[in-house]
């Protein structure tokens, strides 16, 4: 049973479990991208937002948190985390590194392509006015961008350039009247 837990989104900005210890770690061969859909966070069943999933690509790699969970709490977490993302995602087991070079085995709920909410690839101005446009039970959508995007600042996340774009993008139509 890996000991981690991989955040790539916003298990990085609210991680509302307990953990032993967290450190900056990167997933080797992937990269985040906005193609989920999400009816019961960021937006509605009628009108879904986008929410980020991971997405393979050879020699990239998508740099998060990884929490160390507390084997006495680690069922009662994996229960409330798979519940709050429901949305289409499914538990996987990976091996992460740290900054140290460390390879830490971990789980990481991953969003796959043809999963009942997958949204896929868009034009970037199509995903920012989707963000921009949507709202749900915890939200609006364009504040988990915003989110994202100070918690990977303050990681020292170097690899997501399209969601600084994209967070532009939004914070754009968002001040456009009307
Ligand atoms: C994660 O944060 O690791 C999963 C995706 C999300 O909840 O935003």
């Amino acid at each position: 049973m890996p000991e981690w837990l991989f955040a790539y989104g916003s298990l990085i900005w609210r991680p509302d479990f307990r953990y032993l210890e967290r450190r900056r770690a990167a997933l080797p061969d992937h990269v985040r991208q906005f193609w989920q859909g999400s009816h019961d966070h960021r937006g509605t069943p009628e009108a879904p937002g986008r929410v980020v999933t991971l997405v393979p690509a050879r020699g990239r790699r998508c740099l998060g948190m990884a929490y160390r969970l507390d084997p006495v709490t680690r069922t009662a977490v994996l229960d409330a985390l798979d519940h709050r993302e429901k949305n289409g995602y499914e538990r996987r087991a990976v091996t992460l590194f740290d900054d140290s070079g460390a390879a830490l085995e971990a789980l990481v709920y991953v969003a796959a392509p043809g999963n009942f909410a997958w949204l896929g690839e868009a034009p970037p101005e199509a995903i920012a006015a989707q963000i921009a446009s949507s709202r749900g039970p915890s939200g609006r959508n364009a504040e988990y961008l915003h989110e994202l995007v100070g918690a990977l600042a303050r990681l020292g996340a170097e690899d997501d350039d399209h969601l600084l774009a994209l967070d532009g993008a939004v914070r754009g139509l968002l001040e456009t009247p009307g």
